[in-house]
């Protein structure tokens, strides 16, 4: 099977990297991709929103199945430009119709769609500049702090946290006059949950699904999850107070409360699903859904994934997932971000990146790279997702500085803690 895959971020480097362990790939095709992924397929140099570009990859390489791996073109729209388009119908694409897609897209459209169907999440309101009134007497409602989020896609930037009533209304009134655009043209306002993050994946071809393993991501730049949001500084899965019981509440009153919704809806979804939830005094609850997997989830997820990726993707795509095998391993893996300086503010691309050859036993997934030359150069704020499987989370972690230390390039920078919070809270 050729397959093409739509991203350019360590989440499509290791998608790449565990669909290549198949024997089913033949071609693997990667728009645009990153020096990892040239490793393991061809590049093509594609933006994954120029539909008619990567049309014209699929025909003229013979594509059998179009993998997309970042949110923004499966919110465009590509599962349904392929589904209307007669040259291209025969192609299944893995990831949601663009009705499914507003899962991630609209906000609103998720919290209405949860509240529909009786998924545990926050109390929310939503507003848009002729309701400013009502959003601050709601706003008056609720405790500190008060959440804000943008209806849109606002690049990870649209969810505000404000400690007083004062601000949260100044900046609900920003929001709506357009601080992010067309983005926060509608603003969801909720109540704040209190506890731990966790994100749970599952694959369904729209009828049946699996749950994959679940990650916990660490999302701010300094250790003590302190300092600026980013793109993710690591991950480790699987996560120790995600016992049995609490994942199958999981399953019960979420997952499988969604499946059966999307279906109720008619809304067309196969592909990945993320669930980002928190647990709340042992119940979980979803703070968001996203229509892709997660990053840097992905790099610790794939290790831990005991089935041929591939072989999944085709049953999602045939409709028959659920005659396929897709199990587990019970080790642990961590993931390790290296940076670079200065991220998530401005940072220098183009520095020249030594000592992957020395990574051995982990796999230095790419994230920001460039291949010049024979040499592996700098292209991004995150550059590099060092990832490992051990027999116990202490020793993937580790493997993942042990490795993480061996790459060198001017300004690495990388968090230490990564996984320190639920291992002490395991007791560890
Ligand atoms: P989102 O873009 O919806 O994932 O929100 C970004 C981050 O804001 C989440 O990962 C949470 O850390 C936080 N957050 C969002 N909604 C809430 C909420 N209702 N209560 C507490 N924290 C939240
Ligand atoms: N790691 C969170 C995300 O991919 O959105």
């Amino acid at each position: 099977m050729n397959i093409l895959l739509l991203g350019s971020g360590g989440r499509e480097h290791a998608l790449a990297w565990k669909m290549r362990q198949s024997k089913a790939l033949a071609r693997l095709l990667v728009a645009p991709g990153n020096a990892g992924t040239a490793s393991l397929g061809e590049n093509v140099d594609v933006d994954p929103n120029n539909f008619a570009a990567v049309k014209d990859v699929a025909l003229k390489n013979a594509v059998d199945m179009v993998v997309v791996g970042p949110e923004e073109p499966l919110v465009r729209g590509v599962f349904d430009y392929f589904a209307n388009d007669g040259e291209l119908r025969h192609i299944p694409v893995i990831g949601p119709s663009k009705r499914g897609a507003m899962l991630e897209g609209s906000k609103d459209f998720a919290k209405q769609f949860m509240a529909k169907y009786g998924i545990p999440t926050a109390r929310y309101r939503s507003f848009t500049r002729g309701s400013m009134a009502e959003g601050f007497a709601f706003l008056e409602s609720l405790r500190p702090p008060y959440v804000l989020k943008a209806d849109g896609l606002a690049a990870g930037k649209g969810v505000l946290i404000l400690d007083s009533l004062g601000e949260a209304k100044a900046q609900l009134e920003e929001m709506l006059n357009g601080m992010f655009g067309e983005s926060s043209r509608t603003v969801v306002v909720e109540e704040f949950l209190s506890g731990t993050e966790l994100s749970v994946f599952a694959l369904s071809d729209g009828k049946s699904y699996k749950i994959l393993p679940e990650a916990k991501d660490y999302k701010r730049i300094g250790e003590g999850d302190t300092g600026l949001n980013t793109g993710g500084m690591g991950s480790v899965s699987p996560v120790p107070f995600a016992t049995p019981e609490f994942m199958e509440k999981v399953r019960t009153r979420i997952v499988e409360p969604t499946i059966r919704g999307l279906q109720a809806e008619q809304i067309i979804y196969r592909g990945f699903l993320f669930f980002g939830l928190i647990c709340v005094d042992g119940e979980p609850m979803v703070i968001e859904y996203n229509v892709r997997m997660g990053d840097p989830e992905t790099e610790s997820v794939m290790l831990r994934l005991d089935a041929d990726l591939v072989d999944l993707l085709d049953g999602v795509a045939r409709g028959n997932l659920s005659e396929r095998a897709c199990a587990v391993s019970p080790q642990a893996a961590a993931a390790v971000v290296c940076v670079s300086g200065g991220y998530p503010g401005s940072y220098k691309k183009g520095i020249a990146i030594s000592g992957l050859e020395k990574v051995q036993g982990s796999v230095a997934f790419h994230a920001g790279t460039k291949a010049s030359g024979a040499k592996v150069e700098t292209a991004g704020g995150r550059v590099l997702v060092i990832s490992s499987l051990a027999d116990a989370l202490p020793q993937a972690l580790e493997k993942s500085y042990a490795e993480a230390a061996k790459v060198e390039y001017e300004g690495k920078y990388f968090r230490r803690d990564i996984g320190r919070d639920v291992l002490a809270a395991a007791g560890v």
